[in-house]
């Protein structure tokens, strides 16, 4: 019996449980490309990285707004054997010449572009996400403006087709739906060269599934939180029908 939940919401199938397991059901070549915000363990701005998700990641006038994410407390190295296990089971369903883009903050970069190779994939390059100068001052210091997305491809790629922008300029939402969450525009920014099915192993609230259901590419995304997997049900169901 399995352990994970599967829910279809138009052309989105959404599962809930854990990436590592419910990838290693899915079929082989039945996956277009890979977009995903994985939990970066990064530790954010503290040293422990066991502190709760709110105390890493955000400013103390916004904790208890959105609930605690999971599997954010890794050390570097299992971070990257990690990375690599996900992106291997990832790489078994893309059909060749298909993407991956992965996102990091700058500490988690190196290990992330590690990762990708291990698991076989070609690295190509990192996109900037630009949070422009509403992202977070730091006093005598650079403003901490930037996250990337690490991307490569599954063996070669024909040099056909559109050219997707490399540097993504959008703020952090003001409304948010996750800790985490990023702005649907950066996502739809991410997948203009994608036709899909895409994959999202780490789907939170669902914002790379809001694209895709906006654009009309199939989706298939994974949350092992409960409160987060419904959240990313109701916002795809409502780009995809309308508010109730
Ligand atoms: C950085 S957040 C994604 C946020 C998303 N981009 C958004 O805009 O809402 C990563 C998500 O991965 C989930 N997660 C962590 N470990 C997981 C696992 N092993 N399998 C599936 N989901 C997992 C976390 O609960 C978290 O919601």
């Amino acid at each position: 019996m399995s352990r994970f939940e599967i829910r279809s919401i138009g052309s989105a199938t959404l599962y809930r449980g854990d990436a590592l397991e419910v990838l290693t059901t899915l079929a082989p070549g039945s996956i277009g490309d890979v977009l995903t915000d994985p939990p970066y363990s990064s530790g954010g701005n503290v040293r422990d990285k066991a502190q709760a998700t709110s105390a890493k990641y955000q400013s103390s006038e916004h904790r208890g707004l959105y609930p605690e994410f999971q599997g954010d407390t890794r050390d570097q190295r299992s971070y990257l054997a990690w990375s690599t296990l996900w992106m291997g089971r990832a790489r078994d369903l893309v059909a060749p010449g298909g993407m991956i883009a992965a996102f990091s903050d700058w500490r988690q970069v190196p290990v992330t572009s590690d990762a990708l190779q291990c698991a076989g994939w070609v690295w190509r390059g990192i996109v900037t996400w630009d949070k422009t100068e509403r992202s977070r001052p730091q006093l005598g210091r650079y403003r901490n403006q930037t996250e990337f997305a690490v991307w490569g491809t599954n063996g070669p790629r024909p040099l056909v087709g559109a050219t997707a922008p490399g540097v993504i300029r959008e703020p952090v939402p003001k409304v948010k739906h996750h800790i985490a969450g990023k702005p649907v525009e950066l996502m739809d920014g991410l997948m203009t060269i994608m036709k899909g099915p895409v994959l999202d192993p780490f789907m939170g609230s669902g914002t790379v599934g809001v694209a895709c259901a906006a654009r009309g590419i199939p989706y298939v995304g994974i949350e092992v939180d409960p409160t987060y997997f419904e959240i990313a049900c109701r916002r795809i169901e409502e780009t995809q029908c309308g508010p109730p």
